[in-house]
């Protein structure tokens, strides 16, 4: 979490920085900051809100300058308020950082013994006295950022500047991520691609324990221990489309609209062909699947969920046991490690420190054959991982997850289908029968977006209820998890999901005409089953909201109040299912006035335990 950015060039930065900042806010959003030299003097401004507010604040001062930093922050120590806001001073020099320092705090007593004064509760302010620390010893500032981080137990990003040395910027990162951007006019740096693309395409990655040196001219990298470096310049592909909101009126409600082509992108590689390879899990896939014996799905959040519905797949159609584990769960467990197990991580952002661990534990025990399914390439999961499938979803800006999900289902199909092809559990017409299915997976997507207006109506019900709970069977329980996320998430309605027939084992006691309950009804075996869970909520007066495919036969009713979906959409059905659900979180907090793609305490990337 946090964004930062740097930049050093001929024209007046303090724009560039701020619309980086935007791009950036996805990854925190509660307070901003920037310090430049204006006229050779640091100014710092910082703000405990937006960065609408820190840009009104640079207007007020007609900030101009040619060298800066800029950071929007998620608070990880110290509350939100301008004191705790980035860039933090140490005399002259300013740091902003993402990340967390593991040791700050005895970094912060060993600083006080020498006489620094600490003004905010951060861990970064720690960087910035230690890094003035290192100046005073007479190294020149590129060592002395060196020397500093090489002090850091934890994750950084961080960017420097200092009035005593005003051609240069110092960046560095280990375990959180930072690119550089090479300009027509100069060097800039930041959290992601998006933030930079206003000013250019060309883009460096850095590697866990590079130190970067920005200037007008160029740039240099070295490694921790100061040996140079060559890292490869890479022209984005990324466009500038994509990351703006265009006619949406926000992220969320243009992330779910982009789920067909999202989907198309995903499933690019089936589209001509008539037969699933394991190759598009990476060179050594085939030998990999083959050899699996059992799957292994480690995620967090909306990651995860997609990984439940993956169970009921690998299971029933490529026939390998499977578990599913939350991945900060599995990271501190004593767990028996199997070498025949095949790791799968999944994640949108490919950041999220708990499952990079996660990732990092299973190796360690000895199980090496890993995949990462992601929709970042150059994230560090994808790169601690044997094997890998990039989902295609385009970047997902919105904090509520959408079509990263859809996408991971898409290739999570793929995967179920390559291991029932190793283990030659899929017959030739059943191969056909699904690869036909997945390639008019976006169609009937699109089809059920078309259901939003009566979504909306339904949304406007709901925006006044405090609870909601939400029901699914077998391959739609995860479903069912996701839509009580996503109603939390961002409508702050408080929402629990349950397996249906758990209910009459406790949850039921909650039931009455103040809890409206949300069924998914697709019209598969477990139809039956779920008809009598209805009834039993029906019984004690609670409000239906069934989910319906074409065919299931639930009438409406007094209290009972059915959506119909398009026909079953067979083994596929949750990625259908998953999209009402979204819309309905969606509307219900436009009704509810929240703030729908930046939702209270939290933030996209979730780069800290
Ligand atoms: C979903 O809406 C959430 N924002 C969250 O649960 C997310 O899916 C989780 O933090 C995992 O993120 P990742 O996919 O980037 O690893």
């Amino acid at each position: 979490m946090c964004g930062i950015v740097t930049a050093i060039a001929t024209r007046n930065i303090v724009p560039v920085l701020l619309e980086g900042l935007r791009k950036l806010e996805y990854r925190g959003y509660d307070s901003a900051g920037l310090a430049v030299l204006h006229n050779g003097e640091m100014v710092r401004l910082r703000s405990a809100g937006r960065v609408a507010e820190l840009a009104s604040l640079a207007d007020n001062r007609q900030l101009q300058a040619n060298i800066g930093i800029a950071h929007t922050r998620w608070a990880t120590h110290g509350v939100p308020s301008e004191r705790n806001a980035h860039p933090h001073v140490s005399a002259g020099l300013a740091v902003v950082h993402n990340g967390i320092i593991e040791n700050f705090e005895t970094i912060k007593a060993d600083l006080q013994a020498k006489g620094y004064v600490f003004e905010s509760d951060t861990d970064t302010e720690a960087i910035a006295h230690l890094l003035h620390h290192k100046l005073q010893s007479g190294v020149d500032l590129f060592e002395a950022v060196r020397l500093t981080t090489n002090e850091l137990l934890g994750a950084y990003a961080i960017g420097v500047v200092t009035e005593a040395d005003p051609f240069r910027a110092i960046v560095a990162r280990r375990g959180s991520p930072l690119l550089l951007g090479v300009g027509e006019d100069g060097m800039y740096a930041a959290s992601d691609t998006a933030a930079l693309l206003q000013v250019t395409r060309k883009v460096v990655y850095l590697e866990d324990g590079d130190l970067a040196e920005l200037r007008l001219d160029g740039y240099k990298v070295v490694l921790a221990d100061g040996t140079p470096v060559e890292r490869e310049v890479h022209l984005s592909s990324l466009s500038a489309d994509a990351v703006e909101l265009g006619k949406y009126r926000h992220y969320m409600q243009k992330e779910i609209f982009e789920q067909p082509q999202a989907l198309a992108n995903t499933l690019e590689m089936i589209a001509g062909g008539g037969s699933i390879s394991a190759q598009i899990f990476g060179v050594s896939a085939t030998e990999s699947l083959a050899a699996t014996r059992r799957v292994l799905v480690l995620a967090c959040g909306t990651s995860y969920h997609s990984a439940l519905v993956a169970r009921y797949w690998i299971e029933s159609i490529a026939k390998i046991p499977c578990t599913v584990e939350i991945a900060s769960e599995y990271r501190y467990r004593e767990s028996v490690p199997d070498p025949e197990t095949l790791v799968v991580v999944i994640s949108q952002s490919g950041e999220t420190a708990d499952t990079l661990a996660a990732l990092k534990h299973a190796k360690s025990l000895g199980m090496s054959k890993t995949l990462a399914i992601c929709n970042v390439p150059e994230s560090a999961i994808v790169r601690e991982a044997a094997l890998r499938f990039i989902t295609r979803a385009g970047p997902e800006i919105g904090v509520a997850s959408t079509k990263a999900f859809t996408t991971q289902l898409a290739a999570l199909a793929l995967l179920t289908l390559a291991l029932a092809k190793q283990h030659g559990r899929l017959s030739a017409e059943d191969e056909t029968r699904y690869l036909t299915a997945l390639r008019h997976l976006p169609v009937a997507v699109a089809k059920v977006l078309e259901l939003e207006p009566q979504i909306e109506q339904w949304a406007q019900k709901f925006s006044g209820k405090q609870h909601a709970l939400f029901l699914g069977r077998g391959r739609h329980w995860p479903i069912a998890m996701e839509g009580a996320l996503k109603l939390k998430e961002i409508s702050y309605i408080h929402a629990e999901s349950y397996a249906a027939g758990e209910l009459k084992h406790g949850p039921l006691a909650l039931v009455d005409k103040e809890m409206p309950v949300i069924a998914i009804a697709p019209a598969d075996e477990l139809l039956e089953k779920l008809k009598s869970n209805l009834q039993e909520v029906r019984a004690r007066g609670g409000e239906l909201y069934v989910f319906a495919d074409a065919g299931s036969e639930i009438p409406e009713s007094e209290g009972v109040h059915i959506l119909h979906m398009p026909e079953h959409y067979g083994m596929l059905s949750p990625v259908l299912h998953v999209i009402p659900l979204q819309l309905l979180s969606y509307h219900a907090a436009l009704v509810k006035g929240t703030d729908v793609d930046k939702p209270r305490n939290l933030a996209k990337s979730v780069t800290v335990e």
